[in-house]
């Protein structure tokens, strides 16, 4: 079984077009994994990070929603033609593209931290 050093989860969440959240899918998060696979392929690191469909990540208004473990990066508006970039800056130099990052006061939820209870 491979050991995954990386992955990356893509929202590919789909809601009908009347639901007012909107979702992923409707703004091109498929062409997004596929852009990720592709390019993850293309680079021969398809064995160590893995593209991952993800259901809805919480994060509907900033879509399409990305996040990178174990770095806990999240990204938001990422297109298709955003993934060589987030491939070669972030996945093989370490450096997080910082235009898409979402800021952790933009992400939408709470941290179990501040409700102990939850
Ligand atoms: S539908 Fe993608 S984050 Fe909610």
């Amino acid at each position: 079984m491979a050991k995954f050093r990386r992955h990356v989860f893509i929202c590919t969440n789909e809601r009908g077009p009347d639901d007012s959240r909107g979702c992923c899918k409707a703004k091109g998060s498929e062409d997004v994994l596929q852009a990720f696979r592709l390019a993850l392929h293309k680079r021969g690191l398809k064995r160590i990070v893995r593209a991952n469909k993800a259901g809805c990540l919480d994060q509907c208004a900033n879509g399409v929603t990305v996040v990178v473990y174990p770095d806990a990066v999240w990204y938001g508006r990422v297109t298709a033609a955003d993934v060589e970039e987030i491939v070669e800056r972030h996945i093989v130099g370490g450096e997080p593209v910082q235009r898409l990052v979402l800021p952790p006061e933009a992400l939408s939820g709470i941290e179990p931290a501040a409700h102990p209870e939850a």
